[in-house]
């Protein structure tokens, strides 16, 4: 895309046992500014780097409440006190606390210093999942992945709703935007929505009881395994 962006993003690949997460530090290039998605695993990676970018950490934006996408949270408010943001369903449902929280609703609008975030209510992986839309990225956390999509069995889980919710990115989602998930499972984080619109089988269903049938099916070699 060859419009001017005012931020930064950085990747930073975590990984604890056999979780292996992306966060992202979206750093706004003049006044250094700094935001961070799903910070999780690797407090010295994450602060190391915020430091090296000589950026300052001002809000966390949380796509949903598992474990292994708000784990840093409570150290990173310890470290730098950040404004911490979730949506305000996954909040309610799931019970998430913790200092400086404000709670989202859908296409509510953030300004983190001059970079703007649109935030969309994407449920179906959580009952309160939320995907941020910034200029030329959407942060998916684990609504759509490059290869696939989240799964739909976790508690406040549906798959119906991740059937809505992929419809919606795919109709208010810019394709030349790059997506940048929670997981990579093979491709690398950053493939352009067009890209995954043609390989991703999950943008592909366009009938909501294929969908889910495809989804809950039991016959998959692995969670992991998305085509078959
Ligand atoms: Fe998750």
């Amino acid at each position: 895309m060859d419009i001017d962006v005012n931020y930064e993003v950085y990747l930073i690949n975590t990984i604890y046992y056999n979780f292996s997460n992306y966060s992202y530090i979206i750093v706004n290039k003049t006044t250094k500014a700094s935001l961070i998605v799903d910070p999780a695993w690797d407090f010295k990676k994450i602060t190391d780097k915020i430091y090296q970018l000589g950026a300052y950490l001002t809000s966390i934006v949380l796509t949903h409440s598992h474990i292994d996408h708000v784990n840093l949270v409570n150290p990173l408010i310890k470290q730098f006190n950040p404004r911490v943001y979730m949506s305000e369903l996954e909040i309610n449902y799931y019970g998430f606390r913790c200092r400086n929280l404000y709670a989202l609703n859908d296409m509510d609008r953030i300004d983190i210093g001059e970079t703007k975030v649109l935030c969309l209510l994407t449920p179906g992986h959580t009952a309160g999942g939320m995907c941020y839309l910034l200029q030329d990225s959407l942060f998916s956390g684990d609504t759509i992945f490059s290869e696939g999509c989240g799964v739909c069995n976790f508690k406040g889980g549906s798959a119906e709703q991740m059937f809505e919710s992929i419809q919606r990115i795919k109709f208010i989602v810019p394709s030349d935007i790059r997506i940048y998930p929670g997981h990579s499972y093979g491709k690398m984080p950053g493939q352009t929505l067009e890209y995954i619109m043609k390989e991703n089988v999950y943008f592909q269903i366009n009938k909501k009881s294929f969908f889910i049938d495809f989804r809950m099916r039991e016959n998959k070699k692995s969670t992991f395994d998305f085509k078959k």
